[in-house]
């Protein structure tokens, strides 16, 4: 087997043979449950990289609310036992097999499909299942860019056609697909009001989205009084975001414009969506649902996918796009970042990110 490598080799026979025994620190699990009961840090060594394949080290995976849910069985898409978990990472090509055209030792790349096992500190992936990023991307921007800047990017391109100076408003504001939104707005010159539950720190956080792009922040009580619409200050919004659902979805849904748009993408309160007779009645506003995970499978090679990473990528290399707040935390401490991650209560307030760089 021919590699294009750098990792030590020796030279036994006429040929250069890999003297290279990659062992894996993985997050495996068995069975459903909650992460820091299920999951568990195992050993396993790695073979070589052949034919299309590659091998990575794995430098920093975000840990997602899907990827808890996956844990605990509540997702829809299921693994086969025992799993690796985690979907998003940066990670650094460190040798490839012989039929690998695109990627070379040094790059980094982030994957192109979810599912693939990310919580580990390296693995042998499929050329065509990693993208390569400029080592100009940070390493918390690269590793948070395939799932919730995709999210927004294609929530803001694929429902309404939207013009310059038009407004979008959105629950769960603070999320990282919310922050997401609020950036690309800016970029786009579109307006973003966004809605959050209230907290003691409320005008910190306010701040924090205004300084991303947000034009308005109100609190989920501000947002039934509010007359930025009705003043004319706002053009009304045709198109909204939902990723909390309950009475959070309905408030939004009571300022959107004729025709007007709500995209659910997430159901953080695990309520159901609940509609207002009136709005959908008299304004015939619609309800529509977007699963970037469909939506990649549906689109792997198609121009407007390379074209989507590649404007986000110019935008974080512009300084224009940043990563949520997060905390970088040592694989070995998964179980305390896991659980942290994902409380029924919320406000957690920060992306936690597995480092193994
Ligand atoms: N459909 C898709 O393709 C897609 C893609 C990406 C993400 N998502 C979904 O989008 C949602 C946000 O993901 P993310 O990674 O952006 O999350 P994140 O950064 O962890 O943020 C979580 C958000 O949910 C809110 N929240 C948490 N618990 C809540 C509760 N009990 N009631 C109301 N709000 C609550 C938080 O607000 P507080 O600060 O007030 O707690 C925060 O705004 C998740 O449901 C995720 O699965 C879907």
């Amino acid at each position: 087997m021919m590699l294009r490598q750098t990792l030590p080799r020796n030279t036994r026979s006429q040929g250069l043979v890999r003297q290279m025994a990659v062992m894996a620190k993985s997050l495996k699990y068995t069975q459903y449950g909650e992460p820091q009961d299920v999951l568990h840090l195992v050993e396993t060594q790695l073979a070589d990289p052949k034919d299309k394949q590659v091998l990575v080290k794995i430098l920093a995976a975000p840990i997602n609310p899907a990827d808890i849910n996956t844990i605990q069985g509540k997702y829809p898409v299921k693994p086969k036992f025992p799993a690796v978990a985690g979907n998003e990472c940066v990670a650094e090509v460190i040798c490839v097999g012989d039929k690998v055209k695109g990627l070379q030792p040094g790059e980094h790349v982030v994957p192109l499909t979810t599912g693939l096992g990310t919580w580990t500190t390296h693995a042998v992936y499929n050329e065509d299942q990693l993208l390569a990023v400029s080592k100009n991307v940070g390493l918390a921007e690269a590793a948070t860019i395939t799932v919730n800047p995709c999210t927004a990017y294609r929530m803001l391109r694929d429902f309404v056609k939207l013009s310059p100076g038009d407004t979008v408003i959105q629950n769960g504001a603070n999320s990282a697909v919310g922050q997401a939104v609020h950036q690309l707005c800016r970029a786009w010159n579109l307006r973003s009001v966004g809605i959050v539950r209230d907290r003691p720190e409320i005008g910190e956080l306010k701040q924090q989205l205004e300084c991303l792009g947000a034009t308005v922040v109100l609190t989920e009580a501000e947002v039934r009084t509010t007359d930025l619409f009705k003043s004319g200050t706002l053009k009304k919004p045709k198109l909204a975001f939902n990723c909390v659902g309950g009475k959070s979805a309905t408030e939004v849904t009571r300022h959107l414009d004729n025709g007007g748009i709500m995209v659910t993408y997430g159901g953080m309160s695990r309520e159901p969506v609940t509609v207002a007779t009136g709005p959908l009645i008299f304004k015939d506003i619609a309800f529509r649902g977007f699963w970037m995970t469909r939506w990649s499978k549906e689109n792997y090679d198609a121009p407007e996918r390379l074209q989507m990473f590649k404007e986000l990528c110019e935008l974080v290399e512009q300084r224009k796009f940043v990563a949520p707040p997060h905390e970088m935390v040592p694989l070995d401490k998964f179980k305390e970042a896991a659980s942290a991650a994902l409380t029924f209560k919320g406000f957690t307030g920060k992306k936690y990110i597995l480092n193994m760089s």
